[in-house]
């Protein structure tokens, strides 16, 4: 099987250990605690699932500062994106060696980890600043990533942690979410040997259907994992509850039996266009996938990325051999009505734009608060009542 990144086995920090993880609970409620940050605690569920691998907790602000500048941690470690402990005030762990850390997501901020207090710093304004520009393209603060990661405030809480749950990913999705450590398994299990990953935040249209077929197809691979985005989005983009019930309702009517696995991961989206590319990247490939799908605009959000940036960034700025995994690039895709199928834009050069159906995000959801299906040539009917389902209980009413 493919090696986890940068190591030769997973390194989930979650603590699996029944006895130690007992008396660990009973530490944690002795400890001096810190509320997390949504962003945070994501990171804390993707540390204690291995999806993080080899990372052992939050980086340091030069960790931090590496990784935004040219995708290194100071150990050298290849690694696209910060993973922090961002807060405005650490008043309430003063001196403390090893600290509890809350939940924000869950009622009552159960503890989710306890970390080993490594060092506490300050980033600049300047560096903030910085980071943001290096990850996000942009220190416009009408970038939802970028005013997330502005808002949990310039102290880093760095060092190791251990981490006691799932939040609430474990209680909300317990038939999709998974750990690196299960899908590992259940490849295995599978006996399948090339795997191509698919990352989405979206229902899964047409486009998105036809892709994995493509890639399965192209590369030869015995399986698609479909592994969806079960953290926070924006507004307007659809949960995943009903993501969910959508993509299992898709997978049951479109493709062959035993070639799909429907997993979740719990992270909050970034929305950082190429650089969240590559981390999606790092994690699929600890999660044993031999091959990750990057398609138009992946983890993009407005204008604010080139519709195939997140592919160049893997010519370009990812040093050869610093990961396993292969990107399946995928262009455009959409409904050809000159050939009444899906196909990507590269493979038809004699059409035009208007010989697709294209549709935009923001076409898509004014339709459904309509109470209008997308066309069947955009969106499977089955997923279309679902959307549209959706749109009149839980959107119409509030
Ligand atoms: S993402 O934020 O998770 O990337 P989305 O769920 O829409 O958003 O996309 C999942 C994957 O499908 C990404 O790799 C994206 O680039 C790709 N993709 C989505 N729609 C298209 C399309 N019409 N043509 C080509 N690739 C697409």
């Amino acid at each position: 099987m493919i090696k986890p990144h940068g190591s030769e086995t997973l390194t989930p920090l979650f603590v699996y250990d029944q006895e130690k993880h007992h008396a660990l609970q009973a530490e944690a409620e002795t400890l001096p605690s810190l509320l997390l940050s949504s962003a945070a605690a994501a990171n804390a569920v993707m540390l204690g699932g291995g999806y993080f691998t080899p990372l052992t907790g939050y980086m340091t602000v030069a960790d931090a500062v590496g990784v935004a500048d040219n995708m290194h941690t100071a150990d050298g470690t290849f690694w696209p994106t910060p993973v922090l402990n961002l807060t405005k005030d650490v008043s309430g762990i003063k001196d403390a060696k090893r600290i509890a850390l809350r939940d924000p997501n869950v009622e009552g901020n159960p503890v989710l980890a306890i970390q080993d207090i490594e060092s506490i710093e300050e980033f600049t304004d300047e560096q903030m600043q910085t980071i943001a520009e290096k990850v996000y393209a942009t220190t416009d603060s009408d970038h939802i990533g970028v005013s997330t990661f502005l808002s949990q405030g310039n102290i880093a809480i760095s060092g190791p942690i251990q981490v006691l749950n799932f939040s609430y990913f474990q209680t909300d999705f317990p038939d999709t979410f998974r750990t690196c450590v299960e899908i590992r398994n259940e490849i295995q299990e599978h006996g399948w040997q090339k795997v191509v990953a698919f990352q989405t935040r979206n229902p899964m249209h047409r486009a998105h259907e036809e892709l994995c077929h493509m890639a399965k197809k192209d590369l030869g691979t015995d399986g698609i994992l479909i592994h969806m985005l079960l953290g926070k989005l924006k507004k307007g983009d659809i949960p995943a509850h009903v993501r969910d019930g959508a993509i299992r309702k898709m997978v049951e009517v479109y493709f062959e039996p035993n070639t799909v696995m429907i997993t979740g991961y719990g992270f909050d989206m970034l929305y950082a266009g190429p650089r969240e590319a590559v981390l999606h990247a790092v994690f699929r490939q600890n999660c044993g996938c031999t091959h990750f799908i990057v398609g138009r605009d992946h983890a993009g959000v407005g204008d604010y990325y080139g519709a195939f940036d997140a592919q160049t960034i893997f010519h370009d700025q990812v040093p050869e051999g610093a990961l396993e995994i292969q990107v399946y690039e995928a262009d455009h895709t959409a409904y050809s009505k000159k050939l009444n199928k899906v196909v990507m834009m590269r493979d038809v050069p004699d059409h035009t734009k208007e010989d697709f159906v294209l549709l935009s995000g923001t076409k898509v959801r004014e339709m459904l608060s309509e109470g209008k299906a997308p066309p069947p040539e955009f969106s499977r009917p089955e997923v279309a009542q679902i959307l549209m389902d959706y749109y009149q209980n839980e959107v119409a009413g509030k």
